[in-house]
């Protein structure tokens, strides 16, 4: 079996040629799976304890998409174009068997990068089990190293050297490169990021700073809260100077720069001050099965019926078709406009579809 399976280690994806284009002409490249609806942690900015609790009802099992489910959607996407693959939540590692689903994943022809978004608490036990079925690399949530600000910023849960763990150990089992993403917001975590980026300097982590997004409807957004990636640049390029690289694919949501004394690389996700949404290529699952064209967006084509009513894989690719025929999103662009509506949108939560 594991013959069959290719290397996807640290290749770049291109979009297919010929794939299927929106109506802003955006190619259809990735497809971001969420797995697990549940997470370990409550970060506030994504899962307010106050919402999140105890007796939230999360997914049954039985709602959520199985394993052969997931492929059949992949593979419909990849029909159409995708190239790229990413496994999100929730936190995706607390789906059992996840290793079992990356190995039937890697095995569909056409898919060139299979990447896993973690909080990390559970990498070290995965990492390698998850590499030796095909992942090709995983990217660690990590707001910050300071004890109190990493409980604040995780909903009080512990974890921290747990997730340090899972950061070493992913590197060791050549799950890399390994990128750290940090949202950053202004009065709880700003004043932690250059600790952050210096402990990364010189090690083969990539440190991704996050502009704080409006995700979901329950996260209490004000503009004032997000710390724009020029400023954050400016304090960075004060204390060491930097460079900017070029983008390594069409579509990269990352603005990547170098250390110029050689300590590596950081990069800068600037969804508020700079939205990309016309290069965005992006594809969402959700754990229940609805296939979803934007992270903001408030509907999406139900894939579990069609799935379950016994639809043919032709009729699935019609369906992942048309959706993304169909598809006209740029909330990011709009986002001022839309927030001063007088019926604002009712957007999936963050956790159904994985950031
Ligand atoms: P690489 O493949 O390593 O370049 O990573 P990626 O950018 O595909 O994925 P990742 O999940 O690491 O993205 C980092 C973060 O950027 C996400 O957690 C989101 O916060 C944000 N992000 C990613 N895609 C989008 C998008 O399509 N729209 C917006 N607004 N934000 C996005
Ligand atoms: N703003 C920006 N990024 C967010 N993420 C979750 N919520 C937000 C938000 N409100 C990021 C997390 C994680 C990924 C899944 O999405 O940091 O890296
Ligand atoms: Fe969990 Fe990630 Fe959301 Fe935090 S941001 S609650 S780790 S899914
Ligand atoms: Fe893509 Fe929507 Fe994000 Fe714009 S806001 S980059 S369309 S996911």
């Amino acid at each position: 079996m594991a013959d069959e399976r290719r290397p996807l280690g640290n290749v770049v994806a291109h979009p297919a040629p010929g794939g299927t284009r929106d109506q802003l002409g955006r190619p259809m490249h990735d497809l971001r799976i969420s797995v697990m609806d549940r997470c370990n942690f409550r970060c506030p900015y994504c899962m307010p304890k106050e919402t999140f609790h105890d007796r939230y009802r999360f997914l049954r099992t039985s709602e959520r998409l199985g394993f052969n489910e997931i492929v059949r959607v992949a593979r419909a996407a990849v029909a159409l174009g995708v190239r790229k693959l990413r496994l999100t939540g929730g936190e995706p590692l607390l789906r059992p068997r996840l290793a079992e689903l990356v190995g039937e994943l890697s095995m569909i022809d056409d898919v060139e990068d299979i990447a896993l978004t973690t909080n990390g608490v559970l990498l070290a036990q995965h990492a390698s089990e998850l590499k030796a079925n095909g992942l090709g690399r995983v990217t660690v949530s990590l707001d910050s190293l300071d004890p109190d600000v990493f409980a604040r910023m995780s909903g009080g849960f512990g974890g921290l050297d747990d997730v340090l763990e899972g950061i070493e150990a992913a590197i060791e089992a050549g799950l890399g490169p390994v990128k750290i993403n940090t949202v950053v917001r202004r009065g709880a975590n700003d004043h932690t990021v250059l600790p952050l980026l210096e402990h990364f300097r010189g090690s083969p982590v990539i440190v991704r700073l996050i502009e704080y997004m409006d995700v979901g409807n329950r996260n209490a957004w004000r503009p004032e809260e997000v710390v724009p990636s020029a400023e954050l640049l400016q304090q960075v390029a004060a204390r060491w100077p930097v460079t900017p690289l070029p983008g390594s694919y069409h579509g990269e949501v990352a603005k990547r720069y170098r250390y110029d004394d050689g300590a590596g690389e950081i990069g800068f996700i600037s969804s508020v001050s700079a939205p990309f949404c016309g290069d965005c290529t992006r594809a969402r699952l959700s754990s229940e099965g609805v296939f979803y064209t934007c992270l903001f967006a408030a509907n999406g084509t139900d894939l579990r019926g069609a799935l379950r009513g016994g639809a043919s894989d032709e009729e699935l690719v019609s369906l992942v078709r048309a959706a993304w025929t169909g598809r006209e999103d740029r909330y990011s662009e709009l986002r001022e406009a839309l927030r001063r509506s007088e019926h604002p949108l009712q957007k999936i939560e963050m956790h159904y579809i994985g950031g």
